[in-house]
């Protein structure tokens, strides 16, 4: 059984701002308010005075915290909060994967396909969870509560093959622990990632990537490095191994200053 949330207003009955699943409709995401503004507001304060534009990644992270994913209302929200179209916020927001365009679930679920997990069974594990759950590629439980995805690459090629769920990871995966965190997150736990933070829900990280610390007491530093990433820093370190000729104070070259020596280096 296939079944996902749709925001549509070019279908059926559908309008906008309403979810459908399998017949069933249920109202939209919470409206943006006030509070929302005010911490769209101290957000734009954290960039230079004429540049708040730069604020939009992260007051996308805002809109995903309190609605789930990038409404139409957000991207409107953005616009006229930084002072720019809604067709460039569409455009950023489309671009990048982690802005979400249709309702995620609580616990985002992504699968690395990419070349190392693929081979090491990453593939396996996607086909697992995604028969399991009945659900595709960036579709969602009828309960809402899962959405799966595949990635191209979590950037953890040396714990392959990797998940992770609201992007904490869980390394050198299988098919069946795999499936064991994913029912263990339908049974209302919240399995222990490998490294890093513990979990949270997706609007709560949501809220993180927009800039606001994990307010959990421990959480922030919680999440030592794993082994294998330290392994080649503890070779050089043996070895008196360094970049060569790098001073760490080196000042970084504005590009005013390149242009005017011919772009020399
Ligand atoms: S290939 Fe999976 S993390 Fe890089």
């Amino acid at each position: 059984m296939m079944a996902t949330h749709n925001v549509r207003g070019d279908e059926g009955n559908v309008r906008e701002g309403e979810v459908r699943d399998e017949g069933r409709t249920t109202s939209g995401p919470p409206p943006l308010t006030d509070a929302t503004r005010e911490k769209a507001r101290e957000i734009m304060a954290r960039y230079p005075r004429g540049r708040e534009r730069s604020a939009l990644l992260p007051m996308l992270h805002l809109v995903q915290s309190e609605q789930g994913y990038i409404t139409p209302e957000g991207i409107a929200f953005c616009a006229e909060m930084l002072g720019i179209t809604k067709a460039q916020v569409a455009a950023v927001s489309t671009f990048y994967t982690m802005f979400k365009r249709r309702p995620t679930g609580d616990w985002l679920v992504s699968v690395c396909t990419n070349t190392m997990c693929g081979v090491l069974g990453g593939d396996k594990i996607y086909k697992t969870l995604s028969e399991y759950l009945g659900v595709g590629h960036d579709e969602t439980t009828p309960d809402g509560k899962i959405t799966l995805e595949h990635t191209e690459c979590l950037a953890a090629c040396d714990y392959a093959p990797v998940m992770t769920v609201n992007y904490e990871f869980f390394d050198r995966m299988d098919p069946d622990s795999a499936l064991e965190v994913v029912q263990r997150l339908q049974n209302g736990e919240r399995p222990t990632p490998t490294r890093g933070a513990r979990l949270c829900t997706f609007r709560e990280i949501s809220r993180q990537l927009a800039g606001w610390a994990d307010d959990r007491e421990g959480a922030v530093g919680e999440g030592r490095a794993g082994e294998p990433t330290l392994a080649g820093n503890r070779l050089a370190e043996r070895y008196g191994i360094s970049v060569a000729g790098f001073d760490p104070s080196t000042p970084i070259r504005k590009a005013a200053d390149a242009a005017e020596k011919g772009g020399s280096k």
